[in-house]
């Protein structure tokens, strides 16, 4: 079968490329790549197989240069010929910015972006499946401490951390506009840091989270609260496994599960012992973030604020920040990431095991200390100011 893939030079959409690629059932592979040229679009996704030294088949590899956030995108498509025999759409493209200066973007990618890809994929006479990459998070910040169920969203009340989740979820809603029922296929990663595997990730963006942490070293989050976090390449797995399983469901998490379910204490546990030059990590309440925050305006602590009794940690911060300017840098970026961590959500993943056999992920805990190396290269700066 033809597959129609999107997203292919992301984080996740790199590894799907390569499982699809991996498996004999997939003929051709047609990638959808932001590139001004046809050139630049096979560039970049020779670039994707490079990463890890994977053979590229110009035979059976066929980027095709788009924009999501184009108008003329569903014409483009339509006009394709190449395209007419496509069985398998998978949408994983999306706008992840968790920040609001990027929310009008955001939304024309992942919803009007969305429609697009949609408008073309119901004028398809083959197409069976339509994958569509969403996310656990879009149960919204209402559900605290427990296993949430896919049966739970999408809620049109949820109220949301960022926009982003809010279009993921809206997106949702979208495709049972343009597609008959048994055509949709929704998957919903949680939170997809790292790769198990001892090799460079694809995209560093949540190890920020993990790498600003580590710089900080006095970490505004509940250390117990529960995280589900899976690696990328039990993700591409999982969403590949499960399009050629027999399914009994429309919509699967991907996720941890109570089975490979983290939290802070643990994941700061797995590496600290690789930065002994670092004071000890110390958790406090999520209060201090605004204390924080007074801070590195150089607003001193104010008597009784509890920021006080953390002078040894200041005093790093001291150190270490040029100016407290570039700490206020890190703790705006960083403030959604920790809302999401206080939430102590779960995403059930029963579904998801039983359907395709596969096994229970490993803990992020454990699979962490493959990407160690991979943590101190990172910079929280630059990761900050292009989330
Ligand atoms: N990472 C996570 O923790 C996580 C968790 C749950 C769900 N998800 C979902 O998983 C999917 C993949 O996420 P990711 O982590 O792989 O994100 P990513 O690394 O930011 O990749 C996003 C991909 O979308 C493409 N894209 C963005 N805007 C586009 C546009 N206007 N036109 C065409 N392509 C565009 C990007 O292309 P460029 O290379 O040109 O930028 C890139 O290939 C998304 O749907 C996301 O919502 C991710």
């Amino acid at each position: 079968m033809d597959v129609f893939l999107t997203g292919s030079t992301g984080f996740l959409g790199g590894e799907i490329l390569m499982d699809l690629t991996n498996r004999k059932e997939v003929g051709k592979i047609f990638c959808l790549v932001r590139a001004k040229t046809q050139q630049e679009a096979v560039e970049r996704v020779k670039k994707v197989f490079f990463l890890h030294g994977d053979h590229f088949d110009e035979n059976r590899i066929i980027p095709i240069a788009g924009d999501l956030s184009e108008d003329k995108l569903t014409e483009e498509l339509i006009a394709n010929k190449a395209l007419e025999t496509i069985e398998t759409i998978v949408h994983s493209a999306a706008n992840t910015s968790f920040s609001k200066i990027f929310d009008t973007m955001v939304k024309d990618v992942n919803i009007a972006g969305l429609q697009r890809i949609l408008k073309w994929s119901a004028t398809l006479k083959s197409l069976k499946t339509f994958v569509y990459v969403g996310t656990a998070t879009i149960c919204g910040k209402n559900i605290l401490n427990r296993t949430v169920l896919e049966e739970e969203s999408p809620d049109v009340n949820a109220e949301h951390v960022v926009s982003y989740t809010y279009t993921k979820m809206t997106g949702e809603q979208v495709l049972h506009e343009f597609l008959r029922e048994e055509q949709i296929l929704v998957v919903r990663p949680s939170i997809i840091m790292g790769d198990s595997r001892p090799w460079a990730p694809r995209s560093t963006v949540i190890l920020w989270t993990l790498a600003t942490v580590n710089l900080l070293r006095l970490v505004p989050v509940n250390p117990l609260a529960q995280l589900d976090i899976i690696s990328v390449d039990f993700a591409s797995q999982a969403i590949v496994e499960l399009l050629f399983a027999k399914r009994k469901h429309q919509v699967y998490h991907i996720s941890s599960g109570q089975a490979g379910a983290t939290n802070a204490l643990k994941i700061t546990g797995a590496i600290e012992p690789h930065f002994n030059h670092r004071p000890p990590f110390k958790f406090v309440n999520t209060s201090h973030v605004k204390q924080m925050v007074a801070w590195a305006k150089n607003h001193p602590p104010k008597p009784g604020d509890e920021l006080e009794g953390n002078t040894a940690h200041l005093n790093y911060w001291n150190d270490i920040f040029e100016s407290r300017g570039r700490l206020r840098i890190l703790l705006f970026a960083l403030e959604p990431y920790l809302e999401f961590m206080e939430l102590g959500q779960i995403f059930d993943n029963s579904k998801l095991i039983e359907d395709t056999g596969i096994k229970q992920p490993l803990p992020a805990h454990e699979y962490i200390k493959n990407s160690i190396k991979y943590l101190e290269k990172i910079d929280v700066f630059e990761g900050a100011v292009d989330p």
